[in-house]
């Protein structure tokens, strides 16, 4: 496993994408890159994204710019490795939900069909597990299919969590003649797809592997966003407009408002910094006492005093450290989080009256309402030119990796630096000083 954690340990070796052959088939759309060049706005396949992006970042490497770890770029190649009219292709989605996966799932068979002529496609039922079993019973998805599913939220071949024998999984596409497969999921599911990948070359299987980053908590490394981040953090901002409703329109009033975010609080922060109206952003990066002269509950009763009213944002995953953990896990191996929006609620409310002063608590949890839904026009676009990027990278023979975007370029990134580390919210980087800015709480609540 590559720890991507400290990006000065990625080497140019770890950025390396495996590919099952080399290839040598002209592709349907080489006429689309033929002629162009590196520019601002394009990036062709024999040049590289560079990982860096500051100079300081880049001169610490202590190397010259042609050792400077960098990264394939996405897109359409001239020559590809599958030929079109003998490939087959699979799809699954893994894990929780995620606005914008019917996007994804109907770009890739659109973009398979209309430039490269590939009309076999598969859909795998319910994630991972159906790809295994006797039973197993794939839906053909046609242009009809995919027709109208992009204005839908969820997902049509439906999900679920948890790994299967990677072994398996490539005997059934053995059988079904399947030589690319399209895994749309988070860091778990992505480990499944690098282990399928290693296990189809073990058995000596030409089979592409691609993964498409899925996950509304952003927190896949080495990508400026996973897609349905945006839809969700802004459907978000809808509770925290009625939480702040609400506590404005009550005498000492508090909306308290928790989010998803197992591990990284990139959607309490963007929420909160859309909506502008947030005293107190709660993440899992940033770690908070309750009690005491510095704790958040003083500071929340003197925000209240001041103010009149008050709006908090939780992460699901923040203040873990307040409870014993159990060692509860779910299907996924991910911890079982305790409920922080619970505890907040009742310690808020006790500590209000032992102070003595009046509160109306509003506590406000939008759950599962804002990742269930289509994806917005920003993601929209973006799942479609991830699975247009992911695509041409199948097409052209590449495998175990992921497509993202970084720095605003399309790339292509090798699974296991996509799942060695975890994106989170730098408690010394900018975005948290700017919700320090937007909130006014103070840099430590202890
Ligand atoms: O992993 C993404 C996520 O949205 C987390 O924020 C959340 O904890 C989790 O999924 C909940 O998903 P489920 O209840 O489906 O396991």
């Amino acid at each position: 496993m590559v720890s991507t954690a400290d990006p000065l340990s990625i080497t140019p070796d770890d950025l390396r994408v495996r590919r099952v052959g080399e290839p040598a088939i002209l592709s349907p759309i080489a006429g689309l890159v033929q002629g162009r060049v590196s520019s601002p706005h394009y990036v062709h396949e024999s040049d590289r994204v560079l990982l860096d992006d500051t100079l300081e970042g880049a001169e610490a490497r202590l190397c010259g710019v042609a050792d400077l770890p960098s990264l394939e770029p996405g897109g359409p190649r001239e020559y590809i490795y599958f030929d079109p009219s003998r490939t087959r292709a699979g799809i699954v989605t893994c894990g929780g939900l995620c606005p914008g996966l019917n996007n994804v799932i109907r770009g890739l068979v659109l973009e398979l069909a209309d430039n490269y002529g590939v009309t076999d496609v598969f859909g795998f039922r319910d994630g991972f597990r159906g790809l295994v079993g006797a039973d197993v019973a794939p839906v053909r998805l046609s242009r009809e299919v995919v027709a109208d599913i992009h204005n839908r939220g969820g997902t049509i071949l439906g999900t679920s969590r948890g790994d299967q024998d990677p072994s398996l999984m490539v005997q059934t596409l053995v059988r079904l003649g399947i030589s690319v497969l399209f895994v749309i999921g988070g860091d778990g599911s992505l480990r499944g797809a690098a282990k399928i990948a290693s296990s189809a070359e073990r058995l000596g299987v030409a089979l592409s592997v691609i993964g498409v980053p899925k996950t509304i908590d952003n927190d896949i490394p080495y990508l400026d966003q996973s897609f349905g981040f945006q839809t969700a953090f802004t459907r978000a901002t809808d509770s925290i407009k009625s939480a702040l409703t609400e506590a404005s329109s009550t005498p000492y009033g508090v909306g308290l408002v928790k989010v998803m975010g197992r591990h990284s609080g990139f959607i309490a922060c963007y929420a909160a910094l859309a909506s502008h109206d947030v005293d107190f952003v709660l993440i899992p990066e940033v770690p908070f006492l309750l009690d005491g002269p510095g704790g958040f509950l003083r500071r929340l009763r003197d925000r209240v005093r001041r103010q009149g009213h008050a709006v908090v944002v939780v992460a699901e995953g923040a203040g873990q450290d307040q409870f014993e953990y159990d060692g509860a896990v779910d299907a996924s191996g991910n911890a079982r989080l305790a409920d922080i929006g619970g505890l907040l609620r009742q310690r808020i409310t006790a500590d209000f009256a032992a102070a003595g002063e009046e509160l109306s608590l509003r506590y406000v949890d939008p759950g599962y309402a804002i990742r269930s839904v289509p994806a917005n026009g920003w993601d929209a676009v973006y799942c479609l030119r991830l699975a247009q990027a992911a695509v041409h990278a199948a097409m052209a023979g590449r495998t175990a990796m992921v497509v993202g975007r970084w720095h605003g370029r399309f790339v292509h990134i090798p699974i296991p630096v996509a799942t060695g580390s975890r994106n989170q919210v730098d408690p010394n980087g900018d975005l948290w000083m700017s919700v320090l800015e937007a909130t006014g709480q103070p840099e430590r609540l202890f």
